[in-house]
């Protein structure tokens, strides 16, 4: 009995101990990625629903593939035990499951969290991403996918060149290559030579930049992208991504779709690669227009500078026509229009001991060269800034109580939501410390929600280096003095 207990208990751990995932820590991350070709690597938390769920499956994969892929690795990371490596790797949620081609080549996995489809997923990675292609396979791999892109070359720089383009990108769309000059010929190119066809638009589209990895990646992501797209789940990503200004139309009605698009499809060519120009469902996306500074009245026309976060609204007063979007579209590209600033009213004056910051006071309060500003952007809906809500108007007090530190620093918040701020928030609450004299270079806090952690980081990174902890601590004591000393006093009376 008590044998075979130990048995069952010493199997199972034997289980345990001879998986196929190999656990990654900071001290053998880097070597390892370097020495595979190609890992699929998840990070995860201990506690977290869905990796508990992932785990037996990854398991099996990893088994799976070990027995015939034997280049191809499953590891996992712990981010509680390894908060750095998570952290430098910029992992935001659990599980992350991200593909590595060595450490410069990473990309999201977006297949299922089941084996068999973690396995499929990971042997179409290890293929090679360009297809070689001759002249009896050509023409039907040009429609093979929506976009196809084809490298003719001879010479071996080239074919490096593309192969890396298509390393990167081989998940978005289909690569092929062929080193017959003939074929680069008939196509009316001469090697090397890269050539996109698409379903749509304009179907066949020469690169005619210098052939290097980034201006092969650049073309591909902007002409990859529909000369009048629409805005949806499915393509906001990739518009976002391709970095340049997009510009919506809202529509609600199928025959301002019709109408419209005629008077935008010149435009669209026009700033081709330039400003992208889509129009957006207003029945399924409107509430979208808030984020854009519009109001839920369509149709409706604005562009939303991706590099800046600007937003420029069409006046929804007036009315929208070819010449009216042409004019608009025309000065947005010369620099000659002003964003369209969302910002709540300023309180009349601080009351204080948190500065309340709307976009208006953002440059005259934040950005104010002689104090040191740690800021909080939240917003109303969020839990966590709640919480953290009396914390930090505990730290605020001890630099406004007092006069002298007042004029040195300044605790503030702005509710991110209803008003435009220039920085890139991507959760909530976000701080950040704007020092005095180094406005160009704010630093974000990463510690835990304590009155003094936040006290300690105002000290280390601000101009003046405040220790506004140790300043309350000695007032507590101080007034702790004369709180004994008005006794003493009651006590004689
Ligand atoms: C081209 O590259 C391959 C491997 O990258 C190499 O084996 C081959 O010798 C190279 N050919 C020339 C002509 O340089
Ligand atoms: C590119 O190089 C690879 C590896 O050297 C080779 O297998 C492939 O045939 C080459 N492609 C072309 C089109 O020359």
């Amino acid at each position: 009995m008590k044998v075979s207990l130990i048995s069952t208990i010493l199997a199972a751990a034997s289980i345990a101990v001879a998986s196929d995932v190999v656990s990654l820590t900071k001290d053998n991350f880097e070597s390892f990625i370097a020495e595979h070709p190609l890992i699929l690597a998840e990070f995860f938390a201990p506690w977290c629903g869905h990796c508990k769920a992932l785990a037996p499956e990854y398991e099996q994969a990893a088994t799976a593939l070990k027995e015939k892929h034997k280049d191809i690795a499953l590891a996992k990371i712990d981010c509680t035990a390894e908060n750095e490596l998570c952290n430098n790797q910029g992992i935001e949620g659990f599980p992350t499951l991200k593909v590595f081609r060595g450490l410069d080549l990473v990309s999201p996995y977006t297949g299922q969290r089941k084996a068999d489809a973690i396995v499929s997923y990971m042997v179409k990675q290890s293929l090679p991403a360009v297809s070689s292609l001759d002249k009896d396979t050509l023409e039907n791999f040009k429609t093979a996918d929506e976009v196809v892109l084809v490298g003719y070359f001879s010479d071996n720089a080239s074919n490096q060149t593309f192969t890396k383009v298509a390393d990167r990108l081989r998940d978005s769309y289909l690569f092929g290559a062929t080193a017959d000059e003939k074929l680069a010929a008939a196509e009316g190119v001469a090697a090397p030579a890269v050539v996109m066809y698409k379903s749509f638009d304009d179907s066949k589209l020469v690169f005619s930049g210098d052939f290097t990895v980034d201006g092969i990646v650049n073309f591909a992501k902007v002409e990859a992208m529909p000369l009048l797209g629409e805005v949806g789940p499915a393509t906001y990503t990739a518009y976002i991504e391709s970095g340049n200004p997009l510009a919506y139309l809202f529509i609600d009605k199928p025959e301002d779709k019709e109408k419209f698009t005629e008077i935008l499809l010149p435009l669209a060519r026009k700033y081709r690669g330039v400003i992208n120009i889509a129009t957006i469902d207003a029945n399924l996306y409107g509430q979208h227009a808030e984020n854009v500074n519009l109001k839920q009245e369509w149709p409706a026309f604005a562009i939303q500078e991706i590099a800046t976060n600007y937003k420029y609204a069409y006046d929804q007063a007036k009315e929208i026509t070819k010449e009216s979007l042409t004019e608009f579209l025309g000065l947005f590209d010369s620099g000659d229009l002003s964003p369209t600033i969302k910002s709540q009213p300023a309180p009349e004056t601080q009351e204080g001991p948190v500065y309340v910051v709307t976009a208006n006071t953002y440059d005259e309060i934040v950005l104010d060269e002689d104090k040191d500003v740690l800021i909080e952007f939240y917003a109303t809906w969020c839990g966590h800034c709640k919480n953290l809500a009396p914390k930090y108007e505990e730290l605020a007090s001890i630099f406004w109580n007092d006069e002298e530190l007042k004029s040195k620093v300044v605790i503030a918040k702005v509710d991110t939501p209803n008003n435009d701020v220039p920085d890139d928030v991507r959760g909530f609450p976000t701080i950040k410390l704007y020092p005095a004299g180094d406005k160009a270079n704010p630093i974000e806090y990463q510690g835990d929600r304590t009155v003094k952690s936040l006290a300690d980081f105002v000290r280390d990174h601000g101009k003046y280096g405040i220790d506004g902890w140790a300043v309350a601590e000695k007032k507590t004591a101080e007034s702790i003095l004369e709180f004994e000393e008005d006794t003493a006093e009651h006590d004689e009376l």
